[in-house]
C-alpha cells in the first residue's frame, strides 16, 4: 500500500460514517449524471471510487435487473457504509484500487466516477487502466455534484491554471489515457465531463 493510498484511506475512513448525511440533497444530481451515460437495459457499468455507493441506485435503475453494476473503492470504511445503507443490493461492492482493477479487458459499457480523479496519485495511468476494462466506444463520466469554483470556495482555495479538471488539461489528460472527451460542463451545481473509450 503506497503512502498516497494510506492518506486517502485515512481521509475517507474519518468521513465514511457521516458521508451521506453531509450531502443529503445530491440524489437528483447523481441521477442526472448517470442518465448522461446513456446506459441500456442489460448494460455493464462500474462506479469507480463508489464510496458509500450514492450512484448505485441510479446505475441499477439504468441497466435493470439483467445488467451488471459494480462499485469499487479503496477505503473499506466507505464500502461498509455503502453496505449499511443497503447499496450492495444495487451493485456488487469490490475493495479495489482503480490502478489495478480485477476485471477483464473490454468487459464494461461504461464507468461512472464521482469525486475520484482529484485523489489519484497517477491520473493518466489510472485512467488508462479504467479504459482497459471498457469496450471501444464505451463511455466515462467524471462527475462532481459541485462545480470547480464552488468546490474551491468551499475548501478555501482558488483554482490555478494547472488544475487537473480545467478543460484543456482534462482534455489532454483523457487523450493521453485512451479517451476522447466529448462534453465538458463546469457550473456551480455540477461538474460533468464525458469521454468515449478510443479502444
Ligand atoms: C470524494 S469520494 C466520492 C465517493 C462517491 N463516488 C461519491 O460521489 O459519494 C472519493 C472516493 O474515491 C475513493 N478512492 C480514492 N482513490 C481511489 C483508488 N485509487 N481506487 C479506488 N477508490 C479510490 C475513496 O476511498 C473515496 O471513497
Amino acid at each position: 500500500m503506497s503512502d498516497d493510498h494510506t492518506h486517502v484511506q485515512a481521509f475517507f475512513t474519518a468521513r465514511a460514517a457521516d458521508w451521506d448525511r453531509r450531502f443529503p440533497d445530491d440524489g437528483p444530481a447523481y441521477a442526472t449524471a448517470v442518465a448522461a451515460l446513456g446506459l441500456r437495459e442489460g448494460g455493464r457499468v462500474l462506479d469507480a471510487g463508489c464510496g458509500t455507493g450514492r450512484a448505485l441506485p441510479a446505475l441499477r435503475a439504468a441497466v435493470g435487473p439483467s445488467g451488471v453494476v459494480l462499485g469499487a473503492d479503496l477505503t473499506p470504511a466507505m464500502l461498509r457504509a455503502a453496505a449499511r445503507a443497503g447499496r450492495d443490493r444495487d451493485g456488487a461492492l469490490l475493495l479495489a484500487d482503480v490502478a489495478v482493477l480485477p476485471l477483464r479487458s473490454a468487459s464494461l459499457d461504461a464507468v461512472f466516477a464521482a469525486g475520484l480523479i482529484a485523489h489519484l496519485p497517477d491520473p493518466a495511468g489510472n485512467l488508462r487502466e479504467i479504459a482497459r476494462v471498457v469496450r471501444p466506444g464505451g463511455v466515462l463520466a467524471l462527475f462532481h455534484p459541485v462545480g470547480r469554483a464552488a468546490l474551491a470556495a468551499r475548501q478555501g482555495r482558488t483554482i490555478t491554471p494547472d488544475d487537473l479538471r480545467a478543460e484543456p488539461n482534462l482534455r489532454s489528460l483523457l487523450t493521453r489515457s485512451g479517451w476522447r472527451m466529448t462534453s465538458y460542463t463546469d457550473e456551480d451545481t455540477r461538474f460533468l465531463a464525458l469521454a468515449v473509450c478510443a479502444g
